[in-house]
């Protein structure tokens, strides 16, 4: 497949942008400082924090607290690693039904309950056994990135 290139300018804070790439659903996610703050929290509750499984290594430039190139914008294959079904966004922190108590935000599959925190990393309590896929990109401008 050809890479795909996005225009990731109109995505405000918070906001995710779905796009296609290799047939597959890519997430653009913009960040918020909020949400990049959580991201320590969950660390004792994952199943691979610094995503040091193979399944998925993460590309070469991505920074492993974020798994971003630029901390704010998260780039992630949309599909969980159980048996691939794809996850919803669950960005609002705070107790809710079928999540973590302690939940700070994430993505939550709709299949057999696994759950993802704001960097697509998976919690060890639920079937999906790895994170969510970073694939590779890169930046073209501030506001331009190219898939693949
Ligand atoms: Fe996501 Fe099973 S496919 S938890």
């Amino acid at each position: 497949g050809a890479p795909v290139e996005v225009d990731i300018g109109g995505i405000k804070p918070g906001e995710k942008l779905t796009v296609e790439w290799r047939g597959k659903p890519v997430w653009i996610v913009r960040r918020t400082p909020e949400q990049l703050a959580n991201l320590k929290k969950n660390d004792a509750q994952l199943a691979d924090p610094n995503s040091e499984r193979k399944a998925f290594p993460l590309p070469e430039g991505v920074n492993k607290e974020t798994r971003a190139i630029k901390d704010e914008f998260l780039v992630v294959v949309g599909i969980c690693s159980h048996l691939g079904c794809s996850p919803s966004d669950k960005f609002v922190a705070g107790p809710q039904p079928s999540l973590p108590d302690d939940w700070n935000g994430g993505f939550l599959c709709p299949c057999h309950g696994s759950t993802f925190d704001m960097a697509g990393r998976v919690f060890k309590n639920k079937p999906a056994p790895d994170n969510l896929e970073v694939p590779p990109y890169m930046f073209l401008s501030d506001s331009r990135v190219l898939i693949g």
